[in-house]
């Protein structure tokens, strides 16, 4: 079912000054950040789900021989990436994804783990559709003065301190294999660790 969100209001906004200096500046440090984490693995063939996919930024960090599929419950964001690009779309909730379980070799979820109030059910979500050799890319938000500055955008910003997100990660049985920092994201790389 969709859901009207302040996404589907600032949408165009939102995709027009991503760009922008200092946004363009940063949103650049950390899509440097994801593409050294997913440095040697291997894309051909493969599926990758962009959850939170918004106005579709992440999916140009994949390359084209994976088959991608970008997921969002704001049908706005949704429509701002479907100019850029003819990937497939699906409109859906990032805490009930519509897929079997081992559906996916890789989910990236770029800027939407801060904004779920459960983020152990949301990693719990990913770790089901993933593989057994399936990937995570996930991005969390520290503490700080400039997190805090989000909330007035219109979206609940759930920072989390490092270490509440590597025992988050433990709990939902994933491995971080790597973890990078930019100015307002952490980046981590997970890999499910069948029990
Ligand atoms: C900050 S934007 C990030 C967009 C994109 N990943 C990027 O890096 O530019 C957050 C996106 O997450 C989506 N979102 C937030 N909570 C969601 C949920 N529970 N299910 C599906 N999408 C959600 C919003 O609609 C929005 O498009």
């Amino acid at each position: 079912m969709t859901q009207f969100t302040a996404w589907d209001f600032k949408a165009g906004f939102y995709h027009r000054v991503r760009n922008i200096f200092p946004f363009g500046y940063i949103l650049a440090k950390e899509n440097e950040n994801i593409r050294a984490l997913l440095n040697g693995v291997k894309f051909k063939g493969k599926k990758v789900i962009d959850i939170g996919t918004g106005t579709g930024n992440a999916l140009g960090l994949v390359p084209e021989e994976a088959k991608v599929f970008g997921l969002d419950r704001s049908l706005k964001m949704l429509r701002w990436a479907r100019r850029d690009d003819r990937r497939r779309f699906i409109v859906g909730d990032a805490l009930a994804l519509p897929f079997k379980a081992g559906s996916f070799d890789l989910a990236l979820a770029i800027g939407i783990f801060e904004y779920q109030k459960d983020g152990e059910g949301f990693l719990r979500e990913l770790y089901r559709i993933i593989n057994d050799q399936g990937l995570v890319i996930v991005t969390s938000s520290p503490h700080g003065i400039l997190t805090t500055f989000r909330n007035l955008l219109g979206n609940r910003v759930y920072p989390v301190y490092i270490s509440k997100f590597q025992n988050l990660t433990q709990e939902s049985t994933m491995v971080i294999k790597g973890w990078k920092k930019s100015l307002l994201q952490h980046q981590w790389l997970l890999r499910k660790e069948i029990t």
